[in-house]
């Protein structure tokens, strides 16, 4: 009898060797492979393409499922982020670090579509859930609760029931008799996800699962099934902040630019559809050291507020901390603003907040974060009426960004009575709006508009 042999799968990247070692030789993570039993069972062979009685279709004679996708009306941040609604037969990664509340999210997707829904949790008992459901005051006659790990069970009651919709709460839970390994492991998860793929493609039953983050930020620990899933969600935030945002990673239906909002509130996910109104501080005070950004996160116009604080250092050492805004991109526009402008930094501890923990990488909020900088260290506030989009050069120059146009209409819809953005922009300036443009080409002007 033939020996059963094993091998040893990183649980980060999937790689599989045939001896352990305490370090994956390709993502070099250490202590991460784990031993798997491989299935000595000869495969069957497959069937050819003649017995499977398939045959190629004429593209033009495929009914297009853009009108079947249902969209989710409670929640038009989510119906957003999956281009449009859910796909019939689509199979939805949602991952996320924990207690960021991905099962909240889900939970109040089952109770708000007007479809029968199957909620499948390996983690919690329905008990738990129904207490989840009760914060979050939704009533559903529709939803089911299945507390089961096995998925062989849970595809035999997902057939018994047909459900519109199969929601599991988390893939790392559940478990198929056809491997060996432990829930969790890497070839439990793909077995798992290929089934439920094969489950919803068969039936038209759109899937969502839930995967959790490896501690590196990678989705469900082996990138792997991220090519098995249509789409892939992303619900990130920082948990001492209310906000939440569901990001696109992959969206075979839709695009990957869109974002979703959410607030965490007592009773649950409220969906934010201005968001820019709450990185807003409201009120009229004017206060100096903060200025406002239009910033695009995904295809998503979002103004925000930047805040500098610039005192003067007692250490000999200056500090400079930014939160939610590059460190080393904070160093240098301020070493722009003193060879540029001869402002002069360096006896100063500089901080740097954005508004809402919300982190920014779009370098159209440089002109912001210099103008806050400019308006802390003169003690000179900035009308709040006033919003920036530029991105700002080494030789102190203000460059065009991309989507003027859109944080132009959006800050003008906010009631801004003023945008600085670059004069290099050549096209996508809109007209007949209320909202004042003003153009300039280097920092020096920004401190002759604003600050004299
Ligand atoms: P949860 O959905 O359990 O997170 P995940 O499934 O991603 O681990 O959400 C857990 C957090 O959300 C928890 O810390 C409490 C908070 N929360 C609220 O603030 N309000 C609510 O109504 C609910 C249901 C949870
Ligand atoms: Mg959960």
């Amino acid at each position: 009898m033939a020996k059963a042999r094993s091998r040893y799968v990183c649980t980060n990247c999937g790689t599989a060797i045939i001896r352990w070692e305490g370090r994956c030789p390709s993502c070099k993570e250490w202590d991460t492979l784990v031993e798997e039993v491989i299935d000595k069972t000869p495969s069957k062979a497959l069937p050819s393409d003649r017995s499977t009685g398939k045959s190629p279709i004429n593209l033009s004679d495929i009914i297009s499922t853009q009108q079947s996708r249902v969209a989710i009306q409670n929640d038009p941040e989510l119906t957003r982020v999956l281009g449009g609604g859910i796909v019939p037969g689509a199979i939805t990664l949602i991952g996320g670090q924990p207690g960021i509340g991905k099962s909240t999210l889900m939970l109040q997707l089952a109770c708000q579509l007007p479809n029968k829904v199957l909620y499948v949790s390996g983690e919690e008992s329905a008990y738990q859930i129904k207490m989840r459901a009760d914060r979050i005051a939704k009533k559903s006659d529709n939803c089911f609760i299945l507390c089961e790990t096995q998925l062989e069970q849970i595809i035999r009651h997902a057939e018994e029931q047909q459900p519109e919709m199969l929601l599991i709460d988390s893939i790392q839970t559940i478990q198929s008799i056809k491997v060996e390994s432990p829930a969790g492991s890497v070839s439990q998860i793909r077995e798992c996800t290929s089934e439920l793929q094969q489950y919803a493609k068969s039936t038209d039953t759109p899937v969502f699962i839930i995967g959790h983050i490896t501690k590196e930020g990678s989705l469900a620990g082996p990138k792997l099934l991220e090519h098995i899933v249509d789409v892939v969600l992303q619900f990130e935030g920082d948990r001492n902040y209310i906000y939440r945002i569901l990001r696109t990673i992959k969206n075979r239906f839709g695009s990957t630019d869109e974002i979703g909002i959410y607030e965490m509130e007592s009773y649950g996910l409220r969906p934010v559809s201005n968001p820019s109104e709450l990185l807003i501080s409201p009120g009229d005070e004017k206060l100096s050291g903060t200025s406002i950004a239009s910033t695009l996160e995904g295809a998503r116009p979002l103004l925000i507020e930047t805040q500098a604080l610039v005192s003067q250092s007692v250490f000999g050492h200056p500090q400079r901390s930014a939160t939610g805004f590059d460190n080393r991109r904070l160093s240098m526009l301020l070493a722009v603003l003193e060879k540029k402008c001869n402002l002069f930094f360096s006896q100063h501890d500089v901080f740097l907040n954005l508004a809402g923990g919300i982190r920014v990488t779009d370098p159209a909020i440089d002109l912001s974060i210099v103008a806050s900088l400019i308006s802390s260290l003169h003690d000179i506030p900035i009308d709040k009426k006033i919003c920036f989009a530029g991105e700002i050069g080494l030789s102190g120059e203000v460059r065009a960004v991309n989507r003027i146009e859109q944080r132009i209409i959006e800050a003008d819809r906010l009631g801004f009575h003023q945008i600085f953005i670059s004069k290099y922009h050549k096209k996508g300036i809109p007209k007949d709006l209320n909202i004042e443009i003003k153009m300039i080409g280097k920092l020096s002007e920004l401190i002759e508009l604003i600050f004299t």
